[in-house]
């Protein structure tokens, strides 16, 4: 019997909705979870939930000093990392015209530039390890352009889907899977809060299933591609989009 649980994670923007959800259900899943954020209060909210499970790490995972740093000094104390979910991201609306080069810049350093810091470091400790599994929360927007999302973003997210490509052909040999989940629209602030109730409500109208998703349903996802059972499956971006688009 392989193990398949009991490993250590990390997930990235573990404060938000996303990854509140993605660490919950690694905890459940008997894995220990070192979450990543800027938010500090919440992540020891978060931590409170399984104290002995959630290690809290406040961080800003675009400075790339502090976390190699901080990879240190957490592996010396809780041992290599075997998953690595890059969920943390930040989203503008503004199309080409409207964005700056500083927003874009911005956009990139998290989206893009910290999952691959991240994965760098991650893929040491993986072959180490022999074993390890990477999943990018990407967007339904690196398919389509940004429906409502901005340029930035949606390239941000192209490019972390191609990451995760790229990443899984090298690693495909070693044990280590890496794989994206493309989300539609998420029950979260980025939806509740970012769109009109206009856009929510022809958003609503152009998703087949009639409902946003739900976190849960992206951490269940996660919880699939970090197993052992999803071995088979790498350089695979999993849709979740409620049917919006098929391809
Ligand atoms: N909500 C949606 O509908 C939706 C759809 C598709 C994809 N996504 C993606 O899912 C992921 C999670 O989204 P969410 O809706 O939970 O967002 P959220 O805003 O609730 O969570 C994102 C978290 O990332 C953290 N973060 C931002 N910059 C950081 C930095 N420099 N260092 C450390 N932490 C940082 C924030 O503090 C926040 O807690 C994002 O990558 C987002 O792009 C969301």
């Amino acid at each position: 019997m392989i193990q398949d649980t009991g490993r250590l994670a990390v997930v990235t923007g573990a404060a938000g909705t996303m990854g509140s959800a993605i660490t919950r259900q690694l905890v459940t899943d008997g894995h220990r979870v070192v979450a990543v954020d800027l938010q500090e209060a919440a992540l020891n909210d978060l931590a409170a939930q399984a104290p002995d499970r959630i290690v809290p790490l406040a961080l800003d995972i675009t400075d790339a000093a502090a976390v190699e740093a901080a990879w240190a000094s957490t592996t010396a104390a809780e041992g290599p990392v075997q998953i690595l979910v890059n969920n943390a991201g930040i989203l503008s609306n503004n199309k080409a015209a409207a964005t700056t080069l500083e927003e874009w810049r911005a956009i990139m350093a998290v989206n893009l530039d910290a999952p691959f810091i991240l994965s760098r470091l991650a893929l040491a400790d993986m072959r180490a390890a022999g074993w390890g599994r990477i999943v990018n929360i990407c967007s339904l927007s690196m398919k389509t352009g940004g429906l409502t999302a901005g340029t930035a973003y949606a390239t941000s997210k192209g490019g972390l889907g191609v990451l995760t490509f790229s990443l899984a052909r090298e690693t495909a040999a070693q044990s280590i899977t890496v794989n994206g989940i493309a989300p539609g629209y998420v029950l979260t602030p980025m939806v509740t809060e970012q769109l009109t109730e206009a856009q929510r409500q022809a958003q609503l109208r152009d998703i087949p299933v009639g409902r946003f998703c739900s976190a849960e349903e992206v951490a269940h996802c996660v919880s699939y591609l970090a197993s052992e059972r999803a071995g088979f499956i790498t350089g695979e971006i999993v849709d979740m989009n409620g049917g919006m688009l098929m391809d």
